[in-house]
């Protein structure tokens, strides 16, 4: 059972520039709350409860601001500084002393998930024993992002960001690992571009036919929000959803009061923490049902 969850928030943004000059890119707007809850939220839904943030350096009073410690959340977030983007399985040698004997998921501070079975798939996928698993999601533009191809669920071949067309089923930002993940990442030899490469760490796995899959499914949604047009495709997808159902994606306090890890002071607590806003009075509603 996967208990710890990692959010890989580091990253200069620099496709973002110079929105990302004076403001991490994870503490930007996706539509009314900032990109940061979404991943939590993520982790949250899966009943995590023990958290690392990685970040860049200098940005801890930035982030402490608006998640100061997960108490008001009922959860434990702890930051690590990161000096300078070293590649994704660099949040393991990072994390090591955090992960501990423990497994441990990990997800990219940039990615956005969603959909009617999300949840219920998030608490199948930490029920992880050994091995790693991923969660694929069919592309249009399978070249941007880390590949897999599959054969009856089993992946047979993985490429980061592959100029020849081999599947169309992108590996999303979400991975959920042994504890053999720390030991596995500090083998890694840096990539061409200087980096650990999240597809060599899923290699290791799949050679000794420990890596699994999953899928999002047709019914869900994931975009990775790396480029302004992405930022604004997923606000507008944020916008539509919550007008329309008048619910709220990523509220992270809500999700914290449905698992029963705060009760109506807490909530009560966030909305004079947050002030008057559209965000309180949704949080307000939800004590007073
Ligand atoms: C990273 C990973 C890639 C994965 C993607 C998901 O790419 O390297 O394998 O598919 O995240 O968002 P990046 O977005 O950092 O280029």
């Amino acid at each position: 059972m996967i208990k710890k969850g990692i959010i890989l928030s580091g990253g200069m943004g620099t496709r973002m520039s110079p929105l990302t000059k004076a403001v991490n890119k994870q503490l930007l707007p996706i539509y009314d709350k900032p990109l940061i809850f979404y991943p939590l939220s993520i982790l949250m839904l899966a009943k995590i409860k023990d958290i690392l943030i990685i970040i860049n350096k200098g940005q801890l009073d930035q982030y402490k601001k608006i998640l100061p410690d997960g108490k008001r959340l009922g959860i434990k977030i702890t930051y690590i500084e990161q000096e300078s983007p070293k590649g994704l399985p660099d949040a393991f040698i990072l994390g090591d002393k955090f992960i501990g004997k423990d497994d441990v998921s990990l997800i990219l501070g940039d990615n956005f998930f969603y959909g009617q079975y999300l949840s219920t798939r998030l608490l199948e996928c930490v029920q992880l024993k050994k091995g790693a698993k991923v969660l694929l999601h069919r592309v249009a533009k399978p070249e941007r992002y880390g590949v897999a191809k599959v054969n009856k669920n089993k992946i047979t071949l993985i490429k980061e960001k592959p100029k020849k067309f081999i599947s169309d089923l992108a590996i999303t930002g979400l991975y959920f690992f042994d504890n053999r993940v720390v030991k596995f990442s500090k083998e890694l030899k840096p990539s061409k571009r200087n980096e650990l490469e999240i597809t060599d760490l899923l290699n290791k796995y799949r050679k000794k036919n420990q890596l699994s899959a999953d899928y999002i499914g047709r019914g869900g949604a994931w975009l990775d929000t790396g480029s302004i047009e992405d930022f604004y495709k997923t606000s507008n997808f944020v916008s539509a959803i919550e007008n329309q159902q008048g619910f709220k994606i990523a509220c992270i306090e809500e999700i914290a009061f449905l698992n029963k890890w705060i009760n109506k002071t807490h909530i009560l607590d966030a909305i004079k923490f947050y002030g008057n806003c559209e965000y309180s009075h949704y949080l307000k509603k939800l004590i007073t049902k």
